[in-house]
């Protein structure tokens, strides 16, 4: 049983239990602490339980002294607590501070591929004068890739275009010309549409990728007639090389076109007098072209009396070549950055 001896010594009881307050490096710590302090089994709590075993006249004093331990160890957790935790904070701030005046990532700014590049011009150009843009799958069928442009199964034509076949009925489109086949099926004439897209080619060397773009044009209409494919081709190359160029139409062939050319523009290297680029001959071939074979509205029920058009197709590698003085179309699919980088605006 505690004597009054004892609450006077309380004082050093609470001087050490200060100290040890004030030593702690840690909230859970202090809450250790705290339990063994103030708690069951505390020499404080003990006391205070105890007073009521005291003489009467010693309650008062004892009670006092206790009372006054208790609180002051109270106090002293609840201030080393509030320090704990603004030191955490501090610490946490430290850690996590930014020097807001160092130079910043650098993030490197893409650009349009080359190709999307010219495909957009290509675009841009035949849009602005009254042309739509359609598209049609890069997965055809036997019949739109070369039965309705007129190229039946045994016609030389097909050699010449080394098909991707799934099977009988389906390949990779090796041109874009089935769009119009597609387009013409769906709708009726006056019709003026360019068609651009991915076209496919079991071939691969300097100036053939297995896959490549083309874009495909197309017009139907009463009265139309070569002179406007002549103009409208023209347009277009001055447009898109911004250049005085000259145009040449070769007579050529096509099954799909009747009569058909090959166009060549003056060659934007040499301006005609002969280069590496052209072989020293001045003229650079840049597409086909032709009036609409009357074979084709058969295909599509279109009248072929009443109605008349023209046709063409080009190679948008080799538009990016002349126009960007790139001399390998493997450059285009390496996705090499030297190069890209040169295409950035
Ligand atoms: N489809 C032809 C090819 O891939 C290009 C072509 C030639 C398209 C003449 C046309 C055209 O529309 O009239 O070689």
């Amino acid at each position: 049983m505690p004597d009054l001896e004892a609450y006077n010594q309380l004082e050093r009881h609470v001087l050490q239990a200060v100290e040890d307050i004030q030593s702690t490096q840690s909230e859970s710590e202090l809450d250790q602490l705290r339990v063994s302090l103030l708690g069951k089994k505390a020499l404080v709590t003990h006391l205070i339980r105890s007073i009521r075993h005291l003489p009467s006249e010693s309650r008062p004093v004892a009670g006092k002294s206790a009372a006054a331990a208790k609180s002051r160890i109270e106090q002293e957790l609840q201030t080393k607590r509030v320090d704990l935790r603004i030191a955490a904070r501090n610490r946490r701030l430290e850690s996590e501070k930014v020097d807001v005046t160092l130079p910043g990532r650098e993030c490197s700014r893409g650009g349009p591929h080359p190709l999307s590049r010219t495909m957009d011009r290509m675009l841009e150009i035949f849009s602005g004068i009254g042309f739509d843009i359609v598209v049609g799958p890069e997965i055809e069928d036997d019949y739109h890739n070369f039965e309705a442009l007129n190229i039946p199964p045994e016609h030389p034509a097909r050699a010449m275009q080394d098909t991707f076949y799934f099977n009988d009925q389906k390949l990779l489109r090796t041109h874009t010309s089935p769009v119009q086949i597609r387009y013409m099926e769906n709708n009726s004439p006056p019709m003026r549409v360019v068609a651009p897209g991915r076209v496919y080619r079991c071939d691969s060397d300097i100036t053939h990728s297995p896959m490549f773009h083309q874009l495909e044009g197309l017009v139907v209409d009463e009265h139309t007639t070569f002179a406007d494919l002549k103009g409208v081709l023209e347009y277009f190359v001055q447009e898109f090389f911004e250049v005085d160029l000259n145009l040449r139409f070769r007579p050529s062939y096509f099954p799909f076109t009747e009569p058909s050319a090959e166009v060549d523009i003056s060659c934007v290297f040499c301006e005609g007098s002969g280069c590496s680029v052209c072989k020293k001959s001045g003229w650079l071939e840049v597409l086909g072209c032709g009036m609409v074979h009357p074979a084709l509205y058969q295909n599509v029920g279109i009248d072929g009396e009443r109605f008349t058009g023209y046709a063409f197709g080009m190679g948008v590698e080799r538009f990016t070549m002349l126009r960007y003085g790139v001399n390998d179309l493997r450059l285009f699919f390496r996705n090499d950055l030297e190069l890209l980088r040169q295409f950035q605006w």
